[in-house]
């Protein structure tokens, strides 16, 4: 039976990553696969149907065919979202998104200390500094915030950050216990009402700020999004991380670049 395709899927270009997020749901898991074999799977999505691809990974800009991907769904009549932790972005990416029409969300979890722990390694400077070359490239870009345990004053430090930067949109992701995340889910976990006092706190920020800053409160598992791993299955989410339907091609040599 032919896999029916929504017309956005996630797209992971990698698994590989320049940082170590401890709740991360897509840690390395060695699959780094060639220009070629990811170009072949952008055709075959297109032929089912898929017009945006949302690049995303393990860090999406870290391959070096991101550039030549982005051009190549722009070619196909497509468009491209990619989620970032912005760490790296050369300047002909840079130039590469703007070319294509990209929309970016880069992925900062709250002031300096707050995020470099997040992260494992110092990567504020560099997240927010590329944050605002994107803005003022005019690159559509919004921050994207995952939200854990014991830390609610993210909510408002991250407003607050967004408005000062002229960021125009900020999305608050809760944590899902996925990936490495699992593993530690009693430390970063939301239980019940925590959650619920978490998500109304971000509803009455997007109400306070309505007109300045758009908010958005995302759940994952409301939103159910066909994935493309970067070994090439095709697992719908929720997911179960055992299931998946290989693409209908031999995606050999996916380990490395
Ligand atoms: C898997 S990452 C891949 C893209 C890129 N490396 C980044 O971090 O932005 C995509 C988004 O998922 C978020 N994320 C990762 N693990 C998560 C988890 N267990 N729960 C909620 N959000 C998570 C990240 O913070 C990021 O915003
Ligand atoms: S969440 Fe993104 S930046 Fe963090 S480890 Fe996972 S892939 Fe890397």
């Amino acid at each position: 039976m032919e896999l029916r395709l929504p017309s956005t899927v996630c797209f992971r270009v990698t698994r590989y990553c320049n940082a170590r997020c401890g709740f991360c749901l897509a840690p390395p898991d060695g699959a780094h696969p060639p220009a070629a074999v990811l170009v072949q799977r952008l055709d075959w999505l297109a032929a089912r149907g898929v017009r945006i691809i949302h690049f995303c990974g393990g860090e999406p800009t870290i391959h070096p065919a991101l550039a030549e991907l982005l051009g190549h769904v722009r070619g196909q009549g497509g468009s491209s979202l990619m989620t970032t932790n912005g760490i790296s972005l050369p300047a002909p990416l840079l130039a590469a998104l703007c070319a294509s029409g990209t929309q970016v969300k880069v992925s900062l979890h709250g002031d300096r200390p707050h995020h470099d722990a997040t992260v494992g390694r110092a990567a504020f400077d560099l997240a927010t500094g590329n944050l605002l070359r994107l803005l003022r490239s005019g690159v559509p870009t919004s921050v994207q915030t995952t939200l854990v345990a014991g830390n609610e004053w993210v909510v408002d430090w991250m407003a607050d950050f967004c408005l000062a930067q002229r960021v125009p949109r900020l999305s608050f992701l809760p944590f899902i216990p996925r990936g490495s995340g699992f593993a530690l889910r009693d430390r970063f976990s939301l239980e019940g009402a925590q959650h619920a006092q978490l998500r109304e706190r971000v509803r009455r920020k997007r109400r306070e700020l309505l007109g300045r800053l758009y908010v958005r409160w995302l759940d994952f598992p409301a939103r159910p999004v066909h994935v493309v791993e970067a070994d090439g299955r095709i697992v719908p989410e929720p997911p179960s991380e055992t299931i998946g339907t290989q693409l209908g091609f031999n995606s050999g040599g996916s380990r490395r670049a």
